[in-house]
């Protein structure tokens, strides 16, 4: 018990450890009032916290480096894409001289050019216009001998109609026309070169007009608009900036990028001092023709715009030289990097909270079965004993779970095993209250013994007085029965001495029974006492109509015992029995060894005795017979005979259907007398 309330305490104990710490009074007031409403609130709390942080952390240092690697990835695709971009340029580039040159082929195929030229016909050259729109050629121009133009068709982008133009131009300083007058006789060369026209620069091949003797008769030039060349290029490689430099790193043509610019266009563009600045560094700084990335990569910002370009040699047939720069707005990678920085985020984003599910499920799978604990632990402190976790883990909270489940059972096999103890003990004191009262009714048979004694010493006193008086009248009476005297007086006289020795006769007798003698043991049967006394009473019980049942051992109970007195006590306990069944009845006498005992019971079917009674009737004198019938000494008087043989008498009885006498003796009794009256 008392354990059990030390169990209460000390978990009110850990229940205050708990409770906040009360906060100092002062200046930290505020800044603790603050700290102490991020409280931790409990082991879930104190589990998921610190991963909540960790991960928090790692995700962030992760998206910080993702971010970075995907950066410089996005930095390397990017500087790859105006390089690929350079190489699908040539591509185009050559793919168009390559369209000229079979254009030109076509034209020279004709039989009746060489003749047109010779006869400077120009209408009948025109008719080779015709070819433009089909062949994806934009300008032919024909020379004559002397390396004057006879005629020019151009097809600028976006129109349908050939224009002609017959402005006599001297191509006589013009490259590939100068190296086709100087070509060797008989020879089909071709040479590529470009033509500044008023508006437009353009990609020529020429190729001489021979006549049938192989004489030159002319020049046939057959190109494309740089500008149109460029704008495919813009088209296809999907650059914004797109420039054709010749070696000096003069631009020829360009196409810039769709920005809104403030007024003027291209002409803005053009005189843009950045522009002016990017030229004026190639041109100090040169560029590399092998195509170096590192080398050919520049910056430069337009309208606060920031572009990438990379320059590669632009060369065909080692005729015509210069420099190709593309260029990329940079928004299109920080778009790019942006857009992949959005979706690392998100995904770190996306895993954090996984993994914060994940640690919360954790921790609750951690925290459930301790808070299960705790509240089962509160239930054994309140005395429910009956309490079992049933956890089955293999780690360390399984253990727990198991030594807590262990616990429990001892404490209840301990509080089972007091209250058995304690059932004992009530048992013990219900022994003892009988013990106890065994000893008062003891005690109350001595006290039975002492009145007795009172009784036989008073009695013992008048016997005593009243004897003495008897003898001088019986002596007396003696004495004058000697004289002579008259019949009458004889007979008168001789009445007195017979009263007086009778009167003294039942003194005497009233001496014995009041004042026990002490009991003269012999070793005998006790059958036989028991007969005799049940011969003594046959002619009371035959007038008294009793039928009596003997149920004697057929073998001697051999004791010590006196005889005359153990008699007197049958004898006695047989006349009340008969008195009790005044018509008739039936009395049952019987002789039973126990153990070390012997008992004599002596059942009648009479009257019965009331309980009220039965603690009295050993009393002396207590008697319920009408007076001169009964002294009430009898039972008190058979009582101290018993008791002198260390013997009791039992008695049970029930009113109306009769009474059961049981006189109980050690069998194996001293022979010497115990205790006198
Ligand atoms: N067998 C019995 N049946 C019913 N009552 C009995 C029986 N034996 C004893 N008693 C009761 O016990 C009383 C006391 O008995 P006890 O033998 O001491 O005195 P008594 O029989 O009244 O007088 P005494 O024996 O001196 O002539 C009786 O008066 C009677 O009431
Ligand atoms: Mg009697």
């Amino acid at each position: 018990m008392c354990h059990h309330l030390q169990g209460v305490n000390r978990v009110d104990n850990q229940n205050t450890q708990i409770t906040p710490i009360e906060e100092p009074k002062g200046a930290s007031r505020s800044l603790k009032g603050w700290l102490g409403k991020i409280r931790i609130y409990g082991l879930r709390d104190e589990l998921i916290l610190p991963y909540l942080l960790l991960t928090i952390l790692l995700a962030v240092i992760g998206t910080f480096i993702v971010i970075r690697l995907v950066a410089s990835d996005r930095n390397e695709r990017f500087t790859n894409q105006l390089y690929n971009s350079s190489r699908t340029a040539a591509d185009i580039i050559r793919q168009q001289e390559n369209t000229n040159l079979r254009n030109l082929r076509f034209l020279l195929s004709s039989t009746t050019l060489a003749e047109m030229v010779e006869n400077r016909d120009v209408e009948q050259l025109k008719s080779l216009g015709s070819i433009l729109k089909a062949y994806e050629s934009e300008f032919i121009s024909v020379v004559d001998r002397n390396g004057q133009e006879i005629i020019t068709i151009e097809l600028p982008p976006g129109t349908n109609q050939p224009i002609m133009s017959l402005s006599s131009q001297n191509f006589r300083d013009f490259d590939p026309v100068v190296k086709i007058f100087s070509s060797a006789e008989g020879k089909t060369e071709k040479h590529v070169g470009l033509i500044r026209t008023k508006t437009e620069t353009v990609l020529v091949t020429s190729a001489a007009v021979r006549g049938a003797a192989g004489d030159i008769k002319g020049v046939l030039l057959v190109g494309t608009y740089v500008n149109s060349l460029l704008t495919t290029i813009k088209e296809q490689t999907l650059v914004n900036h797109v420039m054709l430099l010749d070696e000096n790193y003069e631009i020829i043509s360009q196409i810039i990028p769709e920005i809104s610019v403030s007024s003027g266009g291209e002409a803005t563009l053009a005189a843009s001092p950045e522009l002016e600045n990017l030229l004026q560094s190639l041109k100090t700084q040169g560029l590399d023709a092998a195509g170096d990335v590192k080398k050919n990569l520049r910056s430069y910002d337009i309208n606060q715009r920031s572009f990438t370009i990379y320059y590669s040699e632009f060369n065909i047939r080692e005729e015509v030289k210069g420099w190709l720069g593309l260029s990329l707005s940079d928004d299109y990678q920080t778009s790019a990097i942006t857009t992949s920085r959005l979706a690392m985020v998100l995904l770190f984003s996306i895993g954090t909270l996984a993994v914060i599910i994940i640690g919360y499920l954790l921790a609750q799978s951690i925290a459930r079965p301790i808070l299960k604990l705790r509240d089962l632990s509160k239930e054994v402190a309140g005395g429910n004993l009956n309490q079992r976790i049933n956890i089955k883990r293999s780690d360390e909270i399984g253990e727990l779970a198991e030594a807590f489940d262990q616990m429990t059972q001892q404490l209840r096999e301990r509080t089972e095993e007091a209250a058995r103890l304690f059932e004992l003990t009530i048992q013990r004191n219900k022994e003892l209250t009988q013990i106890n009262a065994k000893l008062q009714s003891m005690q109350l048979q001595l006290i039975q013994a002492e009145k007795l004694a009172a009784v036989g010493q008073l009695t013992a006193g008048i016997v005593h007085d009243v004897k003495n008086p008897l003898a001088v009248v019986k002596g007396l009476s003696e004495v004058l029965l000697g004289n002579d005297l008259t019949d009458e007086e004889r007979q008168q006289l001789k009445v007195i001495h017979e009263s007086a020795v009778k009167a003294n006769n039942i003194v005497t007798d009233l001496l014995k029974f009041a004042r026990q003698s002490t009991p003269e043991k012999k070793f005998q049967d006790l059958r036989e006492t028991v007969e005799a006394s049940l011969r003594l009473t046959a002619y009371l019980s035959r007038k008294a109509n009793v039928e009596v049942i003997k149920d004697l051992p057929d073998r001697a109970v051999m004791m010590w015992y006196d005889s005359q007195q153990l008699e007197q006590v049958f004898i006695n306990i047989i006349t009340n029995a008969i008195q009790a069944m005044p018509d008739k009845g039936t009395l049952r006498v019987s002789m039973r060894r126990i153990d070390h005992t012997v008992a004599i019971s002596f059942q009648d079917t009479g009257i019965g005795i009331p309980a009220e009674n039965l603690n009295r009737i050993f009393d002396p004198f207590f008697t319920t017979k009408p007076e001169g019938q009964g002294t009430g000494l009898g039972l008190s008087v058979s009582y101290g005979i018993v008791s002198n043989h260390n013997g009791h008498i039992q008695v049970e009885s029930k009113v109306g259907e009769g009474s059961t006498f049981t006189v109980i003796l050690p069998i194996d009794q001293s022979p010497s007398p115990q205790g006198v009256i």
